[in-house]
């Protein structure tokens, strides 16, 4: 079904279930949480901005998937789409595999055990990817450096936020690093602000994580 994205009540259930029952070791073992799987769908559904209704992108990464939030849930929202999940924790990646397998997306969804930073300088990924979605993987300049490299030119980053995020994402001068926001919107489920990639990033970008500590790129 290329093209398509679905509301959350068009999901099929029984794979919602069987994603939930996957999940349920992760959520024992504290990487997840507690919010009930139909809230966590709403608000990944949250991340979908008006553009991709009409055109989906073909390739998404989750940065800082963990146990595949919201990642495997865009999986079943954009059924024309190929995700690749990463994150720098094994057992979290592992989890993940075992979930995409229980809810029928294994054949499009890839998980990577890898830092971003690594990740974002091969060249089998580097500007690979038409979307980014980074869930609670940091401050602004810590997702900005991770996931803009990543994103193909005119591709977007899409971050959900809180008011003090938001504001901090909207005074950054992303255009120095060839980015500009393009959209910023809020649901029932939270806010969100995408990123478009405009043009190029300098190569040393994103930098290790000790230089990105010391001196954030805003
Ligand atoms: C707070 S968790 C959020 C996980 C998931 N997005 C969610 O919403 O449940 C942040 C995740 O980002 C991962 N992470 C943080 N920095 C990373 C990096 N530089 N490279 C890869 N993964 C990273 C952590 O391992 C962790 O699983």
């Amino acid at each position: 079904m290329p093209g398509v994205v679905l509301d959350p009540a068009e999901v099929d259930r029984a794979r919602l279930e069987a994603l939930d029952r996957a999940w349920a070791p992760a959520r024992r073992h504290g990487a997840l949480g507690s919010t009930p799987l139909p809230h966590l769908l709403r608000h990944a559904a949250g991340f979908v901005p008006a553009a991709w209704r009409v055109r989906p992108p073909d390739t998404l990464v989750d940065l800082g998937s963990g146990v595949g939030l919201p990642g495997l849930l865009l999986a079943l929202l954009m059924p024309g789409c190929a995700v690749t999940l990463v994150d720098a924790r094994a057992r979290r990646c592992d989890w993940a595999r075992v979930a995409a397998v229980a809810c029928g997306v294994a054949d499009r969804v890839t998980v990577r055990t890898s830092r971003l930073e690594d990740l974002a300088h091969r060249a089998d990924a580097r500007g690979g990817f038409g979307a980014a979605v980074a869930r609670s993987l940091g401050p602004p300049p810590e997702v900005f450096e991770l996931g803009v490299p990543l994103v193909r030119h005119d591709g977007l980053l899409v971050v959900s936020v809180d008011t003090t995020g938001r504001r901090r994402w909207e005074d950054a001068p992303l255009g120095q690093w060839g980015a500009a926001i393009a959209a910023t919107w809020t649901r029932g489920e939270g806010s969100w602000i995408a990123v478009r990639r405009t043009g190029p990033l300098p190569a040393e970008l994103p930098r290790p994580a000790r230089a990105r500590r010391s001196a954030p790129l805003f």
